[in-house]
């Protein structure tokens, strides 16, 4: 059975003062049926681990596809782990669109999480045009092959569906559509890792998940949980929601 997880990315939001919320959170809900994950702004990383203290797990937001060097301004996976990160967030349409992030450029990023035992959440989704041309699997299909390294498992690996039109626009997918691409995910990556270990690797949905819509996305078909953004950086919204999964 894949363990549940409800992940949050507060995006480019928070400073120190935000970790009162972490502590509310962990105070609220100390012993959560699934795994959570909070993936602050890096600044934080190190802070909100330290004061997570394991009870929930912590994660970055990207990180640069090289070990070490010469790149201003990037962060290493490893230098993730060594803040106290246990996972992080890759190929965010939001670095796709800011930072031009190819699929190729995202699967180098997740093959060096893997070397820094960091768990890869890595994201696909396709845009309004796209889902509007009939694309939407194509696209999603291309995405997870080309973004996803070999070897990818259950343990090193988990897929984020956000659909572009949905990320913080408070619309999403109808179940069905959630569901088309969920199983279509899973067949695929039954496809090229087997089915045994495709049934390893949880698939998030993100997009525009708040507490009055978690429960039903949850009961769909294929989704092992969410990836949050607006409703992740307060206790009680992020609250309810992993209280729905
Ligand atoms: O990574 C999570 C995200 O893109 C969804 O954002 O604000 O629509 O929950 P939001």
């Amino acid at each position: 059975m894949r363990r549940k997880l409800a992940a949050g990315n507060w995006k480019m939001n928070g400073v120190t003062a935000s970790l009162a919320e972490v502590d509310a959170l962990i105070a609220a809900h100390p012993t959560p049926r699934s795994e959570v994950l909070l993936c602050p702004p890096a600044t934080l990383v190190g802070q909100m681990a330290a004061r997570a203290a394991g009870r929930i797990a912590v994660g970055g937001q990207d990180c640069h596809m090289k070990a070490a060097g010469a790149h201003t301004g990037d962060i290493a996976a490893a230098m993730l782990k060594d803040a106290g990160a246990s996972h992080v967030i890759l190929g965010h349409s939001e670095r796709r669109a800011d930072h031009a992030e190819t699929n190729a450029m995202v699967r180098a990023k997740a093959a060096a999480a893997r070397e820094a035992d960091l768990v890869a959440v890595i994201c696909v989704g396709e845009t309004e045009a796209e889902r509007d041309a009939g694309a939407t699997l194509e696209v999603i299909g291309r995405q997870l092959y080309d973004s996803t390294p070999d070897g990818a498992t259950g343990a090193n690996t988990v897929i984020a569906y956000e659909p572009v039109w949905a990320i913080g626009t408070g619309r999403t997918p109808t179940l069905e559509q959630i569901a088309e691409v969920h199983d279509f995910m899973r067949s695929e990556l039954a496809g090229r890792f087997g089915a045994a270990e495709a049934g390893k690797i949880r698939l998030l949905y993100g997009g525009s998940v708040k507490p009055s819509n978690a429960k039903e996305i949850f009961a769909t078909s294929n989704v092992d949980g969410a990836l949050v953004g607006g409703a992740s950086l307060k206790a009680a919204d992020f609250g309810a929601i992993l209280a729905a999964l």
